[in-house]
C-alpha cells in the first residue's frame, strides 16, 4: 500500500498541518511530517474533511443500469467527496430479500469506489401491504439496519407500528418517505400560490407533516428509530422541534436541493425541478437552514435519483421526479452556511455515520483512526456541465450554474479515490 503525506492542509478548518495516511490509517497529524516512502500531495489552501456519508441515495441497480449503477454511482459519490452511501431500496426487483440486498453489496465492494450500505425495503415490493424480510435481511452479509419504502410512503399505521417493533430487536431505523398518498393523490409540485398559477395539481405541505406528526407518536410508544427522509416544509421542522424536545428517538435529513430552489423553479416547465417531496416556498427554506444549523435537522442527505433522459425530457405531467446531488452537494452546503467546517462535518459526514452505524466512517482526521477522507478546494468555484458529470444520467438542477469548491481528493481506507480532481479509476 502506498503512503501519502498530505501537507499544509487544514483539518476541519485548524490551522494548517500535515497527515500521514500509510496502511489504511492516519499514522500522523502535526507540523513538519517527513516520509521517505510518501507520496506527497500538496494541500495547501485545502480543507480535510471526514468523508462524507449520504443516507439517501438511489444507485438504481439492478434494473435501471441505463440511468445508474452501483459502480457509476459510487463513482460520482467519491468524486462529490463521500466515502460511504446508503443506497434505497427502489431498484428492480425491489430489495426486499436478503438476495437482492446482498447483491448491491457486493457490486460495491467491487466497484471499491465508497462503502456502499443497501438500505432494504420496509414492505414486499414497496406495496404497503406486508413485511418484507427485514430480519433476514439484517442477518445477510450485508448487515441492513436501515430500512425504507423511499419513493413511497408507508401509509398504514399498522404496518408502520409492526415494522419500528420488529426492528427494535436490533436498534434498526426505519426511514420514512413522508408523504400521505390520500392528500397527494395526482400532485405535480407544491400546493401554493406558484401551483395556482400555472394550473398545475399541487400536494400540500400538510401531506408531509400529518405522516411526521402521526410517525413521532408511533416511534414514542414503540420506543424504536425513525428517521424522516427529505423534509421540506417549515412545519415538519416544528413537528420534529417537538418531539425531540419530548425525546423521541427520531432524527431527520434535508437535500441540498430543498435548502435552496424554490417552486418558482416550475415556472421554467423543466421537468429537471420535479422531484418528490416538491419544492417548497422561500419560508420553507429559511425554516429549513435554520433548523439544520440548530440540528433540529440531523443530516443533509442528497437524495440522488438520476433518472434516464427519455423520464426528464418530457412534458412535465409524464416526467419522474427526483434531480442528481452526489456531486453537488458539498459546494451547496458551501453556498448556503459558507466555511462553516464544523458544521458541515456534523451534517453530512459524523452524524449521518452515526445513524446509520458505519464504523470507521464519520471519524475526523487523527492518529489511528481510518483514513477515510476528502479534501476540498473552498476557493475554487465550478461551472457544473451536466455533461462532464460522473453519473450515468443528465438530471442536474445546476446546470450552467457556479457553485464554490471543488473536491481535489478523496480517500478510501488510505487508498485514493480520487485525486486531482478526478475519479482514480
Ligand atoms: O424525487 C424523488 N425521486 N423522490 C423519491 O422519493 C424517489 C426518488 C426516485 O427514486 O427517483
Ligand atoms: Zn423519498
Amino acid at each position: 500500500m502506498t503512503a501519502y503525506l498530505i501537507t499544509g492542509v487544514s483539518v476541519v478548518g485548524g490551522e494548517p498541518t500535515d497527515l500521514l495516511i500509510r496502511d489504511g490509517m492516519v499514522a500522523a497529524v502535526g507540523d513538519g511530517l517527513a516520509a521517505d516512502d510518501a507520496t506527497v500531495v500538496d494541500a495547501t489552501g485545502l480543507v480535510a474533511l471526514p468523508g462524507l456519508v449520504d443516507l439517501h441515495t438511489h444507485l438504481r441497480e439492478p434494473g435501471r443500469e441505463d440511468a445508474e449503477t452501483v459502480e457509476s454511482g459510487s463513482r460520482a459519490a467519491a468524486l462529490g467527496g463521500y466515502t460511504a452511501v446508503c443506497a434505497m431500496a427502489n431498484t428492480s426487483p425491489v430489495a426486499d430479500t436478503a438476495g437482492v440486498v446482498e447483491q448491491v453489496w457486493r457490486l460495491g465492494r467491487e466497484a471499491g469506489l465508497v462503502d456502499v450500505q443497501p438500505i432494504g425495503a420496509v414492505t414486499v415490493g414497496l406495496a404497503g401491504e406486508r413485511l418484507a424480510e427485514l430480519g433476514a435481511m439484517a442477518d445477510s452479509a450485508a448487515g441492513v439496519r436501515i430500512f425504507s419504502d423511499d419513493g413511497h410512503c408507508v401509509a398504514d399505521p399498522r404496518l408502520m407500528r409492526r415494522a419500528l417493533e420488529y426492528v427494535k430487536a436490533f436498534d434498526g431505523v426505519i426511514a420514512q418517505h413522508a408523504e400521505e398518498p390520500r392528500l397527494t393523490e395526482g400532485a405535480q409540485m407544491h400546493e401554493g400560490e406558484v401551483s395556482t398559477r400555472l394550473g398545475l395539481t399541487g400536494g400540500p405541505a400538510v401531506a408531509e407533516e400529518a405522516i411526521i406528526a402521526r410517525d413521532v407518536l408511533l416511534a414514542e410508544h414503540v420506543g424504536s428509530r425513525l428517521h424522516v427522509c427529505h423534509v421540506s416544509t417549515a412545519g415538519s421542522v416544528e413537528v420534529l422541534r417537538q418531539a425531540k424536545a419530548r425525546g423521541v428517538r427520531v432524527t431527520a435529513e434535508v437535500t441540498p436541493h430543498h435548502l435552496l430552489l424554490t417552486d418558482a423553479k416550475a415556472e421554467s416547465y423543466d421537468p429537471v425541478f420535479k422531484v418528490n417531496p416538491p419544492l417548497r416556498t422561500a419560508a420553507d427554506i429559511a425554516a429549513l437552514r435554520e433548523a439544520l444549523a440548530e440540528g433540529v435537522i440531523d443530516i443533509i442527505a442528497t437524495d440522488h435519483a438520476p433518472h434516464a433522459v427519455e423520464d426528464k425530457e418530457c412534458e412535465w405531467a409524464y416526467a419522474r421526479p427526483g434531480m442528481l446531488g452526489l456531486e453537488t452537494a458539498l459546494s451547496i452546503a458551501l453556498d448556503v452556511f459558507g466555511p462553516r467546517w464544523d458544521l458541515i462535518a456534523e451534517r453530512m459526514s459524523r452524524t449521518p455515520a452515526r445513524i446509520a452505524g458505519l464504523t470507521g466512517h464519520g471519524v475526523d482526521p487523527a492518529p489511528g483512526v481510518p483514513a477515510n477522507l476528502t479534501l476540498v478546494d473552498p476557493a475554487a468555484r465550478r461551472v457544473i456541465e451536466p455533461a462532464e458529470l460522473a453519473s450515468r444520467s443528465r438530471n442536474t438542477p445546476y446546470a450552467r450554474m457556479t457553485l464554490p469548491g471543488r473536491i481535489v481528493a478523496t480517500f478510501l481506507r488510505g487508498e485514493p479515490t480520487v485525486l486531482d480532481g478526478k475519479a482514480v479509476k
